[in-house]
């Protein structure tokens, strides 16, 4: 039997500076039948490894099906790993292990107004959802997309925002915490457009990513439209070791963020919430 903690080793194809501090790391597999069996959907996650310093857990940012068997991660320089990572170029080898986690829940909010949320690194998992739906628009009603970044220099995809803003039957807005010169948009927190925007729970599913301070807000905010715990969907972060449920390193009560999540519905992680 393979060993499920043995990464597979890849290629780097394309290393681009996505925001300060962000960069995105698109992987070809150097076996390709690997390449074409790693099925994913929006929502799971894979290890990146630096040979030599380490592995961590990424949220897989591409769609499968877009890029041949290519998979792309979005990682912040933030401590050891990521720092290592940042210091690859494109022809390097790293490797992967996954894919990991649940998913969004994409099948089942078919026909639904999706309310998407995003803040920071967080739109990296969301980045497959809003894909997903663009490509099959006619599948879900209106779709309400909300980004935002402490500052403009931090903001993700943008070069992805003119394709998702002129998707059909769409509601595009960016805000950033602190603006600067050149930047011409909204200022203020993500809950502060989600209140402006004030997006109706009629028939709809919202979708939130990103650190936690942000969601706590983002899920009270929710409330106060009138979004019941059943109509929300988020992610839990912990750290992680294995990713397989061995470890236990990422379990919250009795549930493993890397086997039961890293997706949740609110109505069932209210209990574990008020553990954290
Ligand atoms: C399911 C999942 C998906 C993730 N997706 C992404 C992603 O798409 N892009 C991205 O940039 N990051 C993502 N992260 C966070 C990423 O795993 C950490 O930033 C990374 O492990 C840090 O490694 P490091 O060695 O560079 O940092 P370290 O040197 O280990 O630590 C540096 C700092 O980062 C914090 N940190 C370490 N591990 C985590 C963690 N797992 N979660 C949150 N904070 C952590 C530490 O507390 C410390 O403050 C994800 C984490 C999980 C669990
Ligand atoms: S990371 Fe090991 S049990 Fe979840």
């Amino acid at each position: 039997m393979s060993n499920p903690l043995l990464p597979h080793l890849a290629t780097l194809t394309q290393v681009k500076d996505l925001a300060v501090g962000i960069k995105l790391f698109r992987c070809k597999f150097n076996d390709s039948q690997v390449g074409a069996n790693f099925d994913y959907r929006p929502g799971q996650f894979g290890f990146l490894s630096a040979f030599g310093v380490g592995e961590s857990p990424f949220g897989l940012t591409s769609t499968k099906g877009r890029l041949n068997s290519e998979v792309e991660f979005a990682v912040a320089r933030v401590g050891t790993v990521t720092a290592a990572l940042h210091e690859l170029e494109e022809g390097d080898t790293v490797g992967i292990r996954g894919p990991y986690g649940n998913w969004f829940p994409l099948d089942e909010v078919r026909g639904k107004r999706i309310v998407i949320i995003g803040g920071g690194i967080g739109m990296a998992p969301l980045r497959p959802v809003i894909q997903t739906i663009i490509y099959n628009r006619r599948d879900y009603d209106e779709l309400i997309l909300l980004c935002a970044a402490r500052q403009p220099n931090l903001l993700v995809f943008k070069e992805e925002y003119d394709e998702w803003a002129a998707a059909p039957n769409t509601r595009f807005h960016v805000t950033v915490d602190v603006g600067d010169n050149s930047w011409k948009g909204n200022v203020g927190l993500i809950t502060k457009l989600l209140a402006d925007v004030a997006p109706t729970p009629d028939n709809a599913v919202a979708i939130t990513c990103g650190p936690p301070i942000m969601i706590k807000f983002v899920l009270k905010g929710l409330k106060e439209l009138g979004f019941t715990p059943e109509q929300i969907v988020t992610t839990l972060e912990s750290k992680m070791k294995c990713g397989i449920g061995k470890c236990g390193r990422c379990n919250v009560g009795e549930r493993y963020i890397c086997l039961d999540g890293p997706v949740f519905r609110y109505d069932q992680i209210l209990k574990f919430l008020e553990e954290f």
